[in-house]
C-alpha cells in the first residue's frame, strides 16, 4: 500500500493532468465554451474528488450554497444548492466518474437532510460533451435546465408573422401591476418543472424586482399590446450588468434575455417572435457578440421556440432533487 504522503501527491499530479486534457477537450467540444472555468471561485469551501479508469480519468469539486428565504434569488432555486463541477480526461471517462458521483453521495449523506425539497444536488456539464449522461441519470440526475446561447451572426428561419396590431413598448411605472401579473404567470407556469420554487412572499420580491426596473433611461422591460391590451413581456439585460454572466461563453460582448413571456391566450399568434426579433435588434444596436438565456428543458413552449430563434444549449445543469432522497 501507498504512504499518504505518496497518495496525496499522486492525487494531486492526476487532478493538474485531468485538468489541463479537460481543458483540450472543452475547446474541440465546443467554440463557444470559454476557456477560463466560470465556475471557479465561487462558493465557500470546497470539498475535491479524483478517480481514475486506465487512460480515463475525472475530477470534481463539490461546494455548497445557500440563498435566504426572502431573498429574490429564491424564487428561481431551491434554497440550498449543492453543486459538483466536473473535468473529465481520455476516452472514456464515464468509469470515473461514476465513482466520483458514488463519493459525493456519501457525502451529501453527511451534510444533506433527506427529504427536504429545498435542497438540490446540481452537476453542470458543457452541453456538447455528453460523456457521463447515462451515469448522471442512474445516479438519479435529470437534465433539467440550459444555458443557451445565440451567436450575434446567427441565421434562422423567420419565425410567425406577428398578428396586426402588435406594439411593442417600453414599460413605464404605470405599468409595474401588469408587468408584475406577467412576470407572475411565467413564474407559475415555470414551477412545473421542477426548479422555480413558488414563495409566499413571491408578489412582493417580484414586485420589488421590477419596480427597480421601471422608467429607466435604457429601457429594460418591454410590454407587448394587442389593440392596446398588454399581454407579453420582456426583460433584458445589456453589459456590463451582464458581468455575471459572461464568463459561461466565449464572447466579448454579451446580452441575457432574462425572461419573456406571452399571456396563454395569445400564444402560437406571432408575439413572442416579435419581442425576441426586437430584443435581438436592441442587443445589435449596443454591438453584443453573443446573447445568453436559460431555459426548463421540459418546457414545451420554450425549448422549440429558443430553437427556432437561434439558440442551442452551451452549459446544461443535471438536477437531483432533493438533494438527498
Ligand atoms: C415561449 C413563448 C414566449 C412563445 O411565445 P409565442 O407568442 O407563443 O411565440 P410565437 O407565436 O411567436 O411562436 C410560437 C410558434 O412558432 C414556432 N416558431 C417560433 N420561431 C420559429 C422559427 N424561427 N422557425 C420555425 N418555427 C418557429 C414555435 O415553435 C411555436 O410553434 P407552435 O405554435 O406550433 O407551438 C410562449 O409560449 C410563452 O410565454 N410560454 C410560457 C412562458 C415561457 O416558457 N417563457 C419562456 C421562458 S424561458
Amino acid at each position: 500500500m501507498a504512504p499518504i504522503g505518496h497518495w496525496v501527491f499522486n492525487t494531486r499530479m492526476n487532478t493538474e493532468a485531468t485538468l489541463a486534457s479537460h481543458a483540450g477537450r472543452l475547446n474541440s467540444a465546443d467554440p463557444l465554451l470559454p476557456s477560463a472555468d466560470p465556475f471557479a471561485g465561487h462558493g465557500g469551501e470546497a470539498t475535491a474528488f479524483d478517480a481514475r479508469d486506465g487512460d480515463s480519468s475525472a475530477a470534481g469539486l463539490a461546494i455548497r450554497t445557500e440563498v435566504a428565504a426572502n431573498s429574490r434569488d429564491s424564487l428561481w432555486r431551491a434554497l440550498v444548492e449543492h453543486r459538483l463541477t466536473v473535468r473529465l480526461s481520455g476516452p472514456a471517462p464515464a468509469k470515473s466518474l461514476a465513482r466520483i458521483l458514488t463519493r459525493w453521495e456519501d457525502h451529501l449523506a453527511e451534510v444533506a437532510p433527506r427529504g427536504d425539497w429545498d435542497t438540490a444536488a446540481v452537476v453542470p456539464r458543457p452541453s456538447r460533451d455528453p460523456a457521463g449522461s447515462a451515469e448522471l441519470l442512474r445516479h438519479g440526475f435529470a437534465p433539467v435546465r440550459v444555458l443557451a446561447v445565440r451567436p450575434a451572426d446567427r441565421l434562422t428561419a423567420p419565425g410567425p408573422a406577428a398578428e396586426p396590431g402588435v406594439r411593442i413598448r417600453p414599460a413605464e411605472e404605470g405599468d409595474l401591476a401588469t408587468a408584475v401579473e406577467l412576470y407572475t404567470e411565467l413564474q407559475r407556469y415555470d414551477a412545473q418543472f421542477g426548479l422555480v420554487t413558488l414563495r409566499e412572499n413571491a408578489n412582493q420580491l417580484l414586485t420589488e424586482d421590477l419596480a427597480g426596473q421601471l422608467g429607466r433611461t435604457e429601457p429594460t422591460v418591454w410590454i407587448a399590446e394587442l389593440y392596446g391590451r398588454p399581454l407579453g413581456l420582456l426583460r433584458l439585460q445589456f453589459p456590463p450588468e451582464t458581468g455575471w454572466i459572461a464568463p459561461y461563453v466565449s464572447a466579448d460582448r454579451v446580452g441575457y434575455l432574462s425572461s419573456l413571456h406571452v399571456a396563454e391566450a395569445a400564444r402560437s399568434s406571432g408575439v413572442g417572435t416579435a419581442l425576441a426579433a426586437h430584443a435581438h435588434q436592441l442587443f445589435d444596436e449596443v454591438g453584443v457578440d453573443a446573447v445568453l438565456l436559460h431555459h426548463a428543458l421540459a418546457n414545451p413552449t420554450s425549448t422549440p421556440f429558443w430553437c427556432g430563434q437561434g439558440y442551442r444549449p452551451l452549459w446544461t445543469y443535471w438536477y437531483r432533487r432533493p438533494a438527498v432522497r
